[in-house]
């Protein structure tokens, strides 16, 4: 009897084949199962943009490969729904507009942060108002606004985080399928989650190293003194509450102050906890370098289970993308380019601009380059800094 096991390549995968394993490194396929069944859609989509990269079959659990060569032209086309994805000629104002409603974000959160410290009631009228305006752009374009709030700078790092964490929960809930009301109350729960940490000191909170047994409880009454200073707010609203007090719970039931999991956890706490991890080990800190993106989300994926939920981080990954907008990449061709915006297809073939050619570093027309229709792939990060690039200048531009 022959083993029902076949290896085939990437481009010969088709929709109805049972997938038992798929060779290569986490980051060369973002699939999480182990076997899986491919479905016609994105999966496929995406599997496929692995190209000749090994990938096992069970022929007795799914299709078997159509006798004769089966070319990537003779698989059938994919239809997918793709985000509505901004004129590319646009990119530049929304980001210049997105860098602006940035600072004055980063504005407002420092007043609440300091109306809090002082025991005065919050301007929640101004939290509102600044939520709307990031609401605006994610609508428009929420590549150009979650790349500006990635970049911040050590010392505003807590305002610039709750602007971030906003940004985020806008833009994860709507991939979730919310809009409205709803977004713009995720976003002030994202605005205002830390600011139970006006109760600890800034030479603990920025402290590189172990905290003592003390000081580590102190940090870990902030999502209980930030439910306090809410709940004195009537505008603040139960989704704000929740995220401020829940935001460090664990789906596994280790996380605190409660210990909570399962039902006892709300969906807008799962999406707090990931949005805040996510943009607080891509941040730069006193005591540490930020993380890549693309680290930043392998690692996270390991912690997965257990920490965070499943289908809730599995929309963030397709949101952020592999290659989140503003990598610095070198493709196959030796050229440089700067990721523009997620594209129609595979996470791993984002939209790019193209910078210089390596090493000679001749310049090249800012092209834009949709690698999903082309033939080049990108084949490492790069460090902007090594090649002395000023990243929001090339998406400005
Ligand atoms: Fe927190
Ligand atoms: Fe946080």
């Amino acid at each position: 009897m022959t083993s029902p096991l076949k290896k085939i390549v990437a481009t010969q995968v088709v929709a109805g084949m049972y997938v038992r394993k798929i060779e290569g490194n986490w980051l060369d396929h973002p699939f999480w199962r182990g076997s899986f069944l491919v479905e016609p859609g994105e999966t496929l989509v995406t599997l496929r943009a692995l190209g000749q990269q090994g990938v096992w079959i069970d022929t007795s659990k799914g299709l078997d490969l159509a006798s004769g060569p089966v070319t990537p032209s003779a698989a059938p086309v994919i239809e997918t729904t793709p985000e509505p994805s901004p004129e590319r000629s646009d990119f530049g104002d929304d980001y210049a507009a997105a860098e602006a409603i940035r600072e004055r974000a980063k504005g407002v959160a420092k007043s609440l942060f300091g109306e809090a410290r002082m025991g005065k009631a919050l301007s929640m009228d101004a939290a509102a108002e600044v939520v709307d305006e990031i609401n605006e752009v994610i609508a428009r374009n929420p590549a150009a606004m979650l790349s500006v709030v990635r970049l911040k700078n050590k010392d505003d790092y807590t305002y610039l985080h709750s602007v971030a964490v906003a940004a985020l929960m806008i833009a994860l809930g709507k991939r979730l399928g919310y809009e409205g009301e709803a977004l713009k109350e995720f976003g002030v729960a994202g605005l205002l989650h830390d600011i139970g940490k006006v109760g600890i000191s800034d030479a603990v909170l920025n402290k590189p190293g172990r905290l003592s047994p003390l000081e580590l409880a102190t940090v870990r009454q902030h999502p209980q003194v930030g439910w306090d200073i809410l709940s004195r707010e009537s505008a603040a609203g139960p989704m704000a509450l929740d995220v401020a007090l829940h935001h460090h719970e664990k789906t596994d039931g280790t996380g605190y102050p409660h210990r909570l999991s399962g039902d006892a956890l709300s969906e807008v706490a799962r999406m707090g906890a990931i949005c805040d991890v996510y943009d607080a080990i891509t941040s730069e800190r006193c005591y540490k370098p930020g993380w890549e993106p693309a680290e930043a989300i392998r690692r996270m994926a390991e912690w997965q289970e257990g920490h965070f939920d499943r289908r809730i981080f599995h929309v963030f990954v397709k949101l952020i993308g592999i290659y989140p907008t503003g990598t610095l990449v070198r493709l196959a061709s030796q050229r440089l380019a700067v990721v523009l915006v997620q594209g129609n297809g595979s996470a791993l073939n984002p939209i790019v601009r193209l910078i210089c050619t390596l090493p000679e570093r001749a310049r090249l027309e800012p092209e834009t380059l949709d690698l999903e229709d082309s033939d080049d792939r990108i084949v490492a990060i790069e460090d902007p800094a090594h090649w002395d690039l000023d990243v929001p200048a090339l998406l400005r531009a």
